[in-house]
């Protein structure tokens, strides 16, 4: 079976790096690169973040810095979920081997993009910065983009504000040059995602399995095990890997149709992913939302894949 050609767009960060463990090993899916973008943290930590991860799993995929502050808005990081590092909790080697690429982000991903047969899907599981960054550069990228699978938004409570989800908070602009793109696209929210919790038995788990990739994902989750709760979730949900999974086993997850419009009002719902299920606002659907997710499925589908390193 063709495997599934991917990018994976990500703010390392803790959900990230699982994400990035899975698509990185799972045989459905030919990663041909990693962007990283500032979110969790500033890009000067979320860039090493990755190259650790890649470097400590001996990941050869190409990895590229991208955008470093919000097109539009005043920086926010996320240091109270992710720790100061943006991936506190495992310890590392210093890096040696894995370095990242010379070429910038939203280059590689218009160059990719232009190069390609139209097969390419986009996986944005962070602040979309790096992908509305290369759609204003360059707008002849959008009809060549496959999907997007992206990681973001809610159309209920936000976990940055009561209105908004952290990646589209970030850089509500970004999101809102992506959502009217009109780019087939898909939107894990945080009212699929927070069902997604990492508590001690799936830990345990994966720690079970007994290889590097098992005791990272145990080192990553028992952190935002504890920081998490601060936040009044009983354990880290591991948000960012519902889009991978998604790509090659779309049956474990609900969708419904819904036309998403990002609030760029500067008020109380700034970043709010406004979505609209029933045609209300008169305008067709741009979206699939996550709604739900067979749990036992999606951690069986973790566990086999990251028993694969
Ligand atoms: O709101 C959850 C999202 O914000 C996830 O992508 C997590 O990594 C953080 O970036
Ligand atoms: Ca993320």
């Amino acid at each position: 079976m063709e495997k599934i050609k991917m990018i994976l767009d990500c703010d390392v960060g803790h959900d990230d790096a699982v994400a990035l463990m899975v698509a990185a090993k799972h045989p459905a899916l030919e990663l041909l690169g990693v962007t990283a973008v500032a979110g969790n943290q500033t890009l000067d930590k979320t860039l090493p973040n990755t190259l650790h991860v890649c470097q400590h799993l001996g990941l050869r995929v190409p990895v590229y810095g991208g955008m470093t502050l919000p097109m539009v808005r005043d920086q926010i990081t996320a240091g109270d979920i992710h720790g100061k590092s943006g991936l506190d909790g495992p310890v590392f080697e210093p890096l040696t081997w894995k370095q990242a690429e010379r070429e910038h982000a939203v280059s590689y991903l218009i160059r990719t993009l232009m190069d390609s047969d139209g097969d390419i899907t986009l996986v944005p599981v962070a602040p979309l910065t790096n992908i509305a960054m290369a759609m204003r550069l360059e707008p002849r990228i959008i009809p060549k983009i496959r999907r997007i699978v992206m990681m973001g938004g809610a159309y209920g409570l936000g976990n940055t504000t009561p209105a908004a989800e952290f990646n589209v908070f970030v850089d509500p602009e970004a999101a809102h040059v992506v959502f009217t793109s009109w780019v087939p696209l898909v939107m894990m929210g945080l009212d699929l995602t927070n069902q997604t919790l990492a508590d001690l038995s799936v830990i345990q788990r994966m720690e079970a399995l007994g290889n590097p990739a098992g005791k990272l994902f145990g080192d990553i989750m028992r952190f935002t095990h504890k920081s998490q709760a601060a936040v009044g979730l009983a354990a880290g949900p591991v948000h960012d890997v519902t889009a991978v999974v998604y790509l090659f086993a779309p049956e474990v997850f609900t969708t419904r149709p819904a036309y998403v419009q990002v609030d760029l009002s500067r008020g109380p719902s700034y970043g709010r992913t406004v979505c609209d299920f029933v045609g209300r606002l008169g305008h067709a659907p741009n979206a699939q939302v996550g709604t739900g997710v067979d749990l036992a499925r999606f951690w069986d589908i973790v566990a086999s894949t990251l028993a694969l390193y």
